[in-house]
C-alpha cells in the first residue's frame, strides 16, 4: 500500500506535461582514471565500462592496506604524534579520478535543469563539451540550469562528469562516483526552480496555516493565478487556495520572484514517529488560464518546542530523542544509494525503538529524508565534519570560506519542508570550537539556518567541553549538543544559559557480533590478537562509554533531551580500536548492528529501553564453548521485564529484579561456570507471573545451511528492489554453530540476481560483489536484487561439509 502511495506522489510530482523529471540511470559509460579530452562531445567512450547510476566505483575493491595508508595523528582522538593508520577509510580504492559519460535528449522549447543528489567529489559537469558547473562537496545536492548548453535542434546531448577524490579527504569511507541519482528536469520558461518552495506550517489556537512561499522564474511581468491544493498521501484534497497577482521581489536576493500564499488547513493529522502523517502541497501556476508549471512540496503538521529545564516536546508531548548516528554507506553496497537497503535499515531501527537519526557528518540522500518522513524518524541533518580548520589534510577546510554558505543553503532549502527534520546541526567536533574566534564561525552558520528556516533550532556536536564552556561557543548555540563526556552534562547544564543538553553523539561502545572475550572486564581501548571486540558490551574508547552512562543522563535529568548513539550500523572505515597499523581491520566496531545488517547483542540492550510496544528478552553469550568447561563464563540478559531468572541445565542460578542494585539496565550473572547444555531465561511480569522464556543450547556438529529472508518487503520488478537473506550454519537440531567461518557460495536465478554479500567481520577481505563469503560467527548476509520482469527468484547457498540450502521468492 505504502508503495502505491509513494508511486502516486512520484506520479503527481513528475507527470505533468508542463514539467517532466527523469532519472538518468542507465546507459552511462565509466572510466577510472584521468583521460585528456573526455569532456568533449565527440570523445569516443565506446570502450569504457557500462554502468548504471547510482554507482560506487570503489566498493568492488579489492581491499588493500595501501589504498588508504596514512601517517597521521588523529587529533580529535587525542593523538599528538603521527602514526601509521590502516583501513581508516575502508581500505578501498576510492582515491583518484573517475569519468562518467551519457547522452540525453531534451525538448528545446523547455528549460532544462540537471540535479545531482550527490557526486563524490569535486564534480565538474560538462554538457556538449562546455563546463556547466563545478561542485566541490561530494555529499551535497546541487543543480544547474543547462538550457544554454543543450542543442536547440533536439539532437542528443552529451553529459560528461569528472570526479576526483583526494587522499586524506575523509575520516571514513566516502564512496566514489555518481553514487546518488542524477535528475533531468524540463519545465516551461515560467517555472518553479529546484527547491523553490518553502512551506511554513504554524498553529494558532488549534487553527493551522500553511504559508507557502513559491519562487517563480520567468514571470516578472505576468499576472499569475497560483492555485495550491493541500492533499494527503492518498491524494484527498484537504485545503485549496487560489490567488491572482504578480510575483514580488524575492527577499533573499534571488533572481526568481516570490509568490506568498496563506492556506488555512482544518484539523490536519499530525506527524510523529508513531503516526507519520504526511501531506503535500500541489501548486499550479497559470498565466492567461494556461498552466505553466505544477510543483509538489512535501509537508507535515507538527509542533516542536524545546523548553528550558523541561525538555523537548513534539506536538505538545514530552519525549527524548532515542536516536542513532548514521554514516551514509550501506555496508556491502557502499555509498551507492538504494531505497530498499535504506528501508531495511530503518525498519530494523524502528523495531529497536529508535525514533531519530543524525546524518553524520554530512547531508543525506534525499531518499533517506523521504523515508524518515514516511516511516517516522525525527532527523537532525548535519552538513560538516570540518569548518575552516583541518581534521584531514584534504578535508572540507579547503573549501569552507568559499563554499560553506552555498552548501548550507542547498541543504536547508532541500530539506526545510520535510516534517521529519526537527533540528539542524552546523557541524561535528570542529576544531574551530577551540579557536578564540570560533564562535563567530558558529554564529555565521547558525544565522544561515535561522535565515533560511526560522522554524527549527540549531545544534552542533561539541566534544571540547572546556573550550566551549569557557569561550562562549556553547552558550550561543540554540541547543548545546555534547559528544560523549556524559559525566560533564551536569556541569554544562549549570554553566550554560539554554537549560537543555542534547547527547548529540553518545556511547561509541565497540563490539564484534558473536565474539565474546574472557575475563569480562569493563575496559577502554582494549585490543586482542584477533582484531575483534567483545560483545559483552563492556568495551569503549577512552573518550566514550558503555550505554549505561547515557541512560542515566537521559533518565535522571529532565533537561536532557535525548541522545544519538554512535552508531546505528557499522560503517566502512574508522576501525577503532584497530586503526593504528592493525590491518586488515577496515570497518567500524561501533555499530549496534553490524556491516552485514545483522544485529549485535547491543541491539537488544537499546531495544529493552526504547521499544515500549514489545517486550525484549535476550540472553548472551552463545552457549557453545568447547574447552571452557569449568570456567567462569558470565551470562547477561537484556530485557524490559521487571524480573528474570536464569537456569543452567534446569538448575536455577537465581532471580534478578530491576529494582536491585546494578540491575537497572542489564541483568548479569557474573559467576556462571560453563557446562555444555541448555541455558534458559524466564521473564516474570509485574505480577510475578512467568511471561516469556528464551533458550540457548550448546550446538552440535555443523549440519546444514539455512537461508532465511531477513526483510518482509514486497518485491517489484523494477530492477532495484532488494531482498536480504541471513545465511547460517546450524547443527541437526537447528542450533547456530557460533564459531563457524566456512566459505559459502551463492547462486541466484530467475527474476533476480546476486547483488552483494557481507559477514560483518571488520577484518574480512572477502569482496562484497562476488557470490561467496566466509561466515562470521556462523552467519552472513546475502543481498538479492530483482530483475525488471516479474517471476520467481531461486536462491541457493552451498558450503563444504554441510547440506546446502535453497529459497525462492516472487517478484511482482
Ligand atoms: C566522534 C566522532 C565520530 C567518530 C566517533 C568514534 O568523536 O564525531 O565521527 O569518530 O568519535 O568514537
Amino acid at each position: 500500500m505504502k508503495n502505491i502511495l509513494i508511486a502516486l506522489l512520484l506520479f503527481a510530482a513528475t507527470s505533468y506535461a508542463q514539467r517532466t523529471e527523469t532519472l538518468l540511470e542507465k546507459g552511462w559509460r565509466f572510466h577510472r582514471g584521468e583521460v585528456a579530452g573526455a569532456q568533449a562531445a565527440d570523445f569516443d567512450d565506446s570502450r569504457w565500462e557500462q554502468v548504471c547510476i547510482p554507482h560506487d566505483w570503489a566498493i568492488t575493491g579489492p581491499f588493500d592496506r595501501a589504498n588508504d595508508l596514512q601517517t597521521v595523528a588523529v587529533t580529535q582522538n587525542g593523538e599528538t604524534e603521527a602514526s601509521e593508520k590502516t583501513g581508516r577509510t575502508g581500505g578501498l580504492p576510492y582515491v583518484g579520478v573517475g569519468w562518467y559519460r551519457t547522452e540525453f535528449q531534451v525538448n528545446p522549447q523547455k528549460r532544462t535543469t540537471l540535479l545531482f543528489d550527490g557526486a563524490m567529489s569535486e564534480a565538474e559537469v560538462y554538457v556538449n563539451g562546455r563546463k556547466a558547473v563545478f561542485w566541490a562537496y561530494g555529499y551535497n545536492s546541487f543543480f544547474v540550469d543547462v538550457t544554454p548548453f543543450v542543442h536547440q535542434d533536439g539532437s542528443r546531448n552529451v553529459l560528461a562528469v569528472r570526479l576526483e577524490n583526494r587522499p586524506q579527504s575523509a575520516r571514513w569511507y566516502p564512496g566514489a562516483g555518481l553514487y546518488r541519482n542524477v535528475h533531468l528536469i524540463q519545465t516551461n520558461p515560467i517555472y518553479v526552480p529546484v527547491w523553490g518552495t518553502q512551506a511554513l506550517t504554524t498553529c494558532h489556537q488549534g487553527e493551522w496555516d500553511v504559508e507557502l512561499r513559491t519562487k517563480i522564474i520567468g514571470a516578472e511581468s505576468e499576472d499569475l493565478e497560483v492555485t495550491t491544493t493541500i492533499r494527503d498521501m492518498k491524494g484527498n484534497v484537504v485545503a485549496t487556495k487560489s490567488d491572482v497577482r504578480r510575483v514580488q521581489k524575492s527577499d533573499d536576493g534571488d533572481e526568481a520572484g516570490l509568490f506568498v500564499q496563506h492556506i488555512p488547513v482544518k484539523s490536519p493529522k499530525l506527524w510523529s514517529p508513531e503516526n507519520p502523517h504526511r501531506y503535500y502541497a500541489l501548486t499550479q501556476i497559470r498565466v492567461g488560464g494556461v498552466v505553466q508549471d505544477e510543483y509538489a512540496t512535501p509537508l507535515g503538521f507538527r509542533t516542536l518546542d524545546y523548553v528550558p529545564e523541561k525538555g523537548f516536546y513534539l506536538n505538545g508531548r514530552l519525549r527524548k530523542f532515542q536516536g542513532v548516528c548514521l554514516h551514509h554507506d550501506l555496508g556491502p553496497l557502499g555509498a551507492a544509494i538504494n531505497r530498499s537497503a535504506m528501508i531495511h535499515q530503518l525498519k530494523m531501527l524502528k523495531d529497536m525503538g529508535c525514533d531519530a537519526i543524525r546524518t553524520t557528518h554530512n547531508m543525506p540522500a534525499p531518499e533517506l529524508v523521504e523515508l524518515c518522513d514516511s516511516l517516522g524518524f525525527m532527523m537532525m541533518i548535519e552538513p560538516f565534519d570540518e569548518w575552516d580548520i583541518a581534521k584531514c589534510e584534504n578535508g572540507y577546510h579547503r573549501y569552507f570560506d568559499e563554499w560553506a554558505e552555498k552548501d548550507m543553503v542547498n541543504m536547508l532549502r532541500h530539506y526545510r519542508n520535510n516534517p521529519s527534520v526537527v533540528m539542524w546541526s552546523i557541524g561535528n567536533e570542529v576544531p574551530t570550537q577551540c579557536s578564540p574566534e570560533g564562535y563567530k564561525v558558529a554564529n555565521f552558520l547558525q544565522n544561515i539556518c535561522h535565515r533560511e528556516d526560522p522554524t527549527r533550532k540549531v545544534t552542533c556536536g561539541m566534544d571540547q567541553v572546556d573550550c566551549v564552556l569557557d569561550n562562549g561557543f556553547a552558550a550561543m548555540i540554540d541547543i548545546p549538543g555534547f559528544n560523549y563526556r556524559a559525566y560533564r552534562y551536569e556541569e554544562a547544564h549549570r554553566r550554560l544559559p539554554q537549560g537543555l543538553v542534547l547527547g548529540s553523539e553518545t556511547a561509541s561502545t565497540v563490539s564484534s557480533r558473536g565474539v565474546y572475550k574472557f575475563p569480562v572486564v569493563r575496559e577502554d581501548g582494549k585490543i586482542y590478537d584477533d582484531n575483534q571486540c567483545s560483545s559483552y558490551d563492556m568495551e569503549a574508547c577512552w573518550w566514550s562509554n558503555i550505554p549505561e552512562a547515557d541512560y542515566h543522563n537521559m533518565d535522571d535529568f529532565d533537561w536532557t533531551i535525548g541522545q544519538f548513539v554512535w552508531t546505528g550500523f557499522d560503517y566502512l572505515g574508522e576501525p577503532t580500536p584497530y586503526d593504528t597499523d592493525a590491518w586488515p581491520s577496515h570497518s567500524s566496531y561501533f555499530g549496534i548492528i553490524d556491516l552485514a545488517s545483522l544485529v549485535k547483542d547491543r541491539y537488544y540492550l537499546y531495544r529493552s529501553q526504547w521499544n515500549r510496544n514489545d517486550h525484549t528478552l535476550h540472553i548472551l553469550p552463545h552457549w557453545t564453548w568447547p574447552g571452557r568447561e569449568g570456567e567462569v563464563t558470565p551470562v547477561y540478559a537484556y530485557s524490559d521485564y521487571p524480573c528474570v531468572e536464569l537456569f543452567l541445565n534446569g538448575k536455577s542460578l537465581g532471580r534478578k529484579a530491576k529494582a536491585e542494585e546494578g540491575c537497572r539496565y542489564r541483568y548479569m550473572w557474573n559467576d556462571v561456570v560453563y557446562e555444555p547444555g541448555e541455558l534458559r531465561i524466564v521473564a516474570y511480569d509485574e505480577y510475578g507471573v512467568a511471561a516469556e522464556e528464551r533458550v540457548v543450547r550448546t550446538a552440535g556438529k555443523p549440519h546444514h545451511l539455512e537461508l532465511l529472508r531477513a526483510d518482509v518487503e514486497a518485491l517489484h520488478a523494477n530492477g532495484k528492489d532488494l531482498a536480504y537473506y541471513t545465511v547460517r550454519v546450524v547443527d541437526k537440531d537447528g542450533n547456530l554453530c557460533p564459531h563457524d567461518g566456512r566459505l559459502v557460495q551463492f547462486s541466484v536465478e530467475g527474476a533476480g540476481s546476486f547483488r552483494a554479500t557481507a559477514n560483518g567481520d571488520a577484518t574480512s577481505l572477502d569482496a562484497f560483489h562476488l557470490p561467496q563469503m566466509h561466515l562470521f560467527s556462523g552467519q552472513c548476509t546475502l543481498i538479492v536484487q530483482v530483475a525488471e520482469h516479474a517471476g520467481e527468484v531461486r536462491i541457493a547457498a552451498k558450503a563444504k561439509g554441510v547440506k546446502p540450502a535453497q529459497a525462492s521468492v516472487m517478484v511482482e
